[in-house]
């Protein structure tokens, strides 16, 4: 698609592709959806998109990207990308952000359906869009969010160097949540081995997301 660009950017891991899904596609990942994303009475997300009816789970992917995409700003963007293994959609990843030229913050969300956690797949999505922030957007730091039993949304974050930044008491599905807010620096980040990632068709995007050509140097404030 010519007008918008997103359309082109493809990230690639050892084992999977992600993009912005077509129609088909997208219909395929709300299906992953309405089959399972979390185990029964579990409370992940602080929306319940994924806890109603199959039908109403497949509905709300479909309106989270459709919603994304159109009210997509420089300013305040959220990147919604399928996630393919062996061309099969198996799940999604996000990296959102606002006011990203200013404070150089991003933020992940991701999941699989459940027949494909637990294989080592949600590592490698969360590396492709680790490597998408820094490495290409200019991210200072990235948060990811994950609620105190969520394990291995917890270990991933763990895997990559990720430090404590607080955390909250929400409310989600009428049960007092505690969410754990890490964060991973650019500077943990470029300490550590990194997964392969290849990004293509970032140039084309790189205005859409609120970032100058040439990033800022780190120290922007001149003390006199
Ligand atoms: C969170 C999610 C995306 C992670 O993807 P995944 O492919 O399952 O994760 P991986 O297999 O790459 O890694 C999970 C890690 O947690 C560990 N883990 C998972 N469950 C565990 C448990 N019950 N106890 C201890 N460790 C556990 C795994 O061993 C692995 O660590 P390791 O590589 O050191 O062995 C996926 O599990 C998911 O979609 N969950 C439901 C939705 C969700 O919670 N989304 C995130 C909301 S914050």
């Amino acid at each position: 698609m010519r007008h918008w660009p997103f359309t082109q950017l493809t990230l690639t891991t050892d084992d999977l592709v992600l993009r912005i899904p077509d129609d088909h596609q997208l219909d395929e990942l709300a299906q992953v959806a309405a089959d399972g994303v979390v185990p029964a009475g579990a409370v992940y997300f602080p929306q319940p998109w994924a806890s109603g009816t199959p039908e109403e789970t497949a509905r709300n992917v479909l309106q989270n990207h459709w919603w994304a995409r159109g009210d997509w700003r420089e300013d305040n963007w959220r990147l919604l990308l399928a996630v393919f293994h062996h061309g099969q959609v198996v799940g999604q990843q996000n990296l959102s952000a606002r006011d990203f030229r200013i404070t150089r913050e991003a933020r992940t969300g991701f999941w699989l359906g459940r027949r494909f956690q637990g294989r080592g797949l949600g590592t490698q999505m969360r590396a492709a869009a680790l490597h998408l922030a820094f490495e290409h957007l200019g991210a200072e730091r990235v948060v990811s969010t994950a609620f105190s039993d969520n394990v291995a949304s917890r270990r991933v974050s763990e895997k990559f160097g990720y430090e404590p930044g607080g955390v909250r008491r929400l409310a989600a599905e009428n049960r007092r949540v505690e969410a754990h807010d890490d964060v991973l620096s650019a500077s943990r980040w470029g300490s550590q081995h990194r997964p392969a990632v290849k990004v293509e068709g970032f140039t084309e995007c790189r205005s859409l997301f609120g970032v100058p050509a040439v990033p800022p140097p780190v120290d922007v404030v001149k003390h006199v």
